[in-house]
């Protein structure tokens, strides 16, 4: 559509057809020429937006003013607001079209040509998190159509988009397991009945931080775990309490205190107050104990998926020697120990590495092993390890990728193959232009899956050789 560029403000109103998504799941349209990114808008769509950066062309939806064929209705009652989703309002398979195109631009502009084939969907894309991580804030975000008067001073949810200190309190959400909405709701109750105050993350004062609950949908066994301030044993007790007697089905909960201003939800100090102090969770025929501080796949279905395509690239010949660098609680590690004559995993946080263990012993594996400690420590310049070199390494990075270091470290190992299991390609794909580039590696495949419907992010399993 005809605008004058020089003439459009900030604030100033335009309509834009939306014709894809870009990496961060916002709608884009063209508009004299020049690419517009548009908070909300889907493909299909003619949106009113109004313009929020005028030199990079962003805005957000005001108005639909066409709907889009694709569109469908949202299963949540939150999805305007909530900043969990980007797009549920769009229909599966063009979600899951959208992320191959993704992946493909990712390998693109890292100058890499490569066959992306279709993304691996979840199937129900719905009730798929198996964990979820909800914050308690003193200011609440009041959505739009809530009652007058709503107390505005306690909230349990999710951050509003792009704001840190408002918080939408969340009555049920259409992403995690099913008993998770009841445990909200009660924790919320509780809190309030007892008076225990919410966290201020302006002030840095209150009590209540975090709610995570957890679920093994293999097993049906779940976790509460409540991240709080400081210790106030009573006080969490009485909850803790009340919160059993309301769900006998919750196994164990435990209090994380987190004393510092970040706002994670992860403490300094642990205590179980009900139940083991971990679930367990059975992917396949694989079962994994974990606990509150510990990183697992978020997405069990998907999980199994991810760890057969895993083990069926890690050891065709069953006598490999496999690292897997970043291995959390060793679900990858021993996926693939299965098939390999050897697994060594390596693990920043102590606590998911003791989980490891405990796992490796529980599936009855006894030739996988785990290095605690930050990997660029492990693959730095003149370190002996008493792991044999790989002939498979698989690397599962944080969102950021691999260090620089580590990437040089690997470069310097020069395993035969690797595995990069990537969670933001964006990020992977530079690294693995490196890998081949100076490592002499060939892409052999890429396998993207969708760990986590209505959001941008897709995980790619990429398989290399030397
Ligand atoms: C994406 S998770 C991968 C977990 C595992 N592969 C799985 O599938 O369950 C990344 C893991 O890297 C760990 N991590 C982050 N930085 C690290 C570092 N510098 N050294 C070692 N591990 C690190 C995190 O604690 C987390 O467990």
């Amino acid at each position: 559509m005809p605008y004058d560029l020089p003439l459009m403000k900030r604030g100033a109103e335009i309509e834009v057809l939306i014709d894809r998504l870009d990496r961060k799941g916002r709608g884009t349209g063209s508009v004299d020429g020049r690419t517009m990114a548009v908070r909300g808008g889907l493909p299909g769509q003619v949106v009113r937006v109004r313009v929020t950066r005028r030199r990079r062309l962003e805005g957000y939806v005001l108005e639909v003013v066409t709907r889009s064929p694709h569109e469908v209705d949202a299963r949540c009652p939150h999805s305007g607001s909530c900043g969990g989703c980007a797009f549920q309002q769009l229909a599966y398979p063009v979600q899951l079209t959208a992320l191959r195109e993704q992946v493909g631009n990712a390998f693109a502009a890292a100058g890499l040509e490569v066959v992306v084939p279709e993304v691996i969907g979840c199937d129900p894309p719905f009730g798929y998190r198996n964990k979820m991580d909800f914050t308690f804030g003193a200011t609440r975000w009041v959505e739009v159509g809530e009652p007058e008067g709503v107390e505005r001073d306690f909230a349990l949810g999710m951050h509003v988009s792009g704001r840190f200190d408002r918080v939408l309190d969340i009555q049920s959400c259409a992403l995690h397991f099913d008993e998770a909405d009841g445990l909200l709701t009660s924790a919320r109750e509780v809190a309030r009945a007892h008076g225990l105050p919410p966290w201020d993350v302006l002030r840095h004062t209150g009590l209540l931080r975090h709610l995570v609950l957890r679920k093994g949908f293999g097993t049906g066994e779940i976790m509460v775990d409540l991240v709080t301030s400081e210790d106030a044993g009573p006080s969490v007790d009485r909850w803790a309490e009340a919160m059993l007697e309301r769900h006998p089905e919750v196994t164990t909960l435990v209090q994380n205190v987190n004393t510092r201003p970040a706002s994670v939800a992860f403490g300094e100090r642990e205590r179980v107050i009900h139940g083991p102090g971990v679930i367990t969770e059975r992917i396949g025929d694989l079962a994994f104990n974990i606990s509150a501080n510990s990183f697992f796949q978020t997405n069990s279905r998907q999980a199994a998926v991810l760890f057969s395509l895993v083990s069926e690239l890690a050891a065709p010949t069953g006598d490999e020697v496999v690292w897997d660098l970043y291995c959390g609680t060793g679900a990858l590690s021993l996926a693939a120990a299965r098939t390999a004559r050897e697994v060594w995993g390596f693990e920043l946080v102590d606590a998911a590495v003791a989980d490891a263990r405990g796992n490796a012993a529980l599936n009855d594996l006894s030739n996988v092993h785990f290095i605690a400690g930050d990997v660029l420590a492990s693959l730095g310049e003149g370190v002996s390890l008493d792991a044999p070199p790989p002939d498979l390494a698989i690397v599962d990075p944080p969102r950021a990728g691999l260090h620089p270091k580590v990437l040089s470290g690997l470069l310097r190992l020069a395993p035969p193959r690797i595995v990069y299991v990537s969670c933001n390609i964006h990020a992977s794909a530079p690294q693995i232009a490196t890998l081949v580039a100076e490592g002499g590696y060939d892409v052999e495949c890429v396998r993207p899956v969708d760990m986590f419907p209505h959001t941008p992010h897709v995980e790619c399993v990429v398989a290399l050789r030397r």
